[in-house]
């Protein structure tokens, strides 16, 4: 396994196994774009709302890229008309097309199955190669299912050992969904954590380096974000070792529920 290594989707194409988080990029979000691709990263996360797509765009015109060298994932809002949304997005990015386009996150009510129906026209139309949803739970995914006969590529969570769902691990199993792993360092607020700094010291790796391979490891994909550029760097730095299935069992068992994001989200509800 490497950073050009991929995971299949179920309708066939491939995904990279690690993407830059974009949320909250405080430094120049095309400068930061230019130096991730530069070190390697394959893959972006954004959204309509992170305010960072233009800058995305920004960054990926001046890196001279081919389209097809990065995979660029982005969202739209619960709120929204999905297929405008997506127009949009693309119109900010600068781009033809997504390589996903997710829900950000279910309605207040129902599973957001017209939403669902908005990316469905948007990928039939090539606005996007895949869709998927994000913060979904097991129940709304299958309600979309059930209304579309089409199952999202990807469900992205918050995922670490600290906020982790076997059952969703096993459900998306079943289904052929990939898992991506928002805040996959707590936002950092776990980093100190003395289990997690003391398998870190034992690999000569660092707790964020931990996290992320944890991730991998169990087949899901991680989108760490950093704005410094040791962090971008060290985010990836993460193939020449691998944990051991005893440290994979300390680190699951530091669940305790976790989110950054305050309550306990649904797709942890079981
Ligand atoms: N779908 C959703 O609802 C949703 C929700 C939240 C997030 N996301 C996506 O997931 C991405 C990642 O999640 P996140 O931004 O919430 O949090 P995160 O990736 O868990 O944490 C980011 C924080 O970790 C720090 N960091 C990064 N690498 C580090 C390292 N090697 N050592 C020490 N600290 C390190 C960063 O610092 P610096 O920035 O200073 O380098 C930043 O403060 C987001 O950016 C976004 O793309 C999606």
């Amino acid at each position: 396994m490497d950073i050009h290594s991929t995971v299949q989707l179920h309708t066939g194409r491939k995904m990279p196994i690690l993407g830059l988080g974009t949320w909250k990029l405080t430094d120049s979000t095309a400068d930061v774009i230019v130096r991730a691709l530069e070190l390697g990263y394959p893959m972006i996360d954004t959204s309509g709302d992170y305010g960072t797509q233009p800058g995305i765009g920004e960054g990926l015109q001046r890196s001279g890229r081919p389209r097809e060298s990065y995979y660029l994932v982005t969202k739209v809002e619960e709120t929204d008309d999905a297929y405008e949304a997506t127009k949009k997005d693309l119109a900010d990015l600068q781009l033809d097309y997504a390589d996903l386009m997710l829900i950000h996150r279910p309605p207040d009510s129902g599973a957001g199955e017209d939403l669902w129906r908005g990316l469905i026209k948007a990928r039939d139309e090539g606005l996007t190669k895949d869709i998927g949803v994000s913060n979904y739970s097991e129940e709304q995914i299958q309600a979309l299912i059930d209304a579309t006969g089409e199952t999202p590529v990807v469900n992205q969570i918050e995922w670490s050992p600290f906020g982790w769902s076997k059952a969703m691990l096993e459900f998306c199993g079943a289904e052929n969904i990939v898992i991506q792993a928002y805040s996959p360092m707590t936002r950092s607020e776990r980093l100190s954590h003395e289990a997690l700094v003391g398998l870190a010291d034992k690999y000569k790796k660092s707790p964020a380096q931990l996290l992320i391979r944890w991730s991998l490891r169990k087949g899901v994909v991680p989108l760490p974000k950093a704005n410094q550029a040791e962090h971008l760097q060290e985010n990836i730095a993460v193939f020449d070792f691998e944990l051991s299935a005893e440290d994979m069992g300390t680190l699951d068992a530091l669940n305790e529920e976790y989110s950054a994001l305050g309550p306990k989200p649904v797709y942890l509800q079981q």
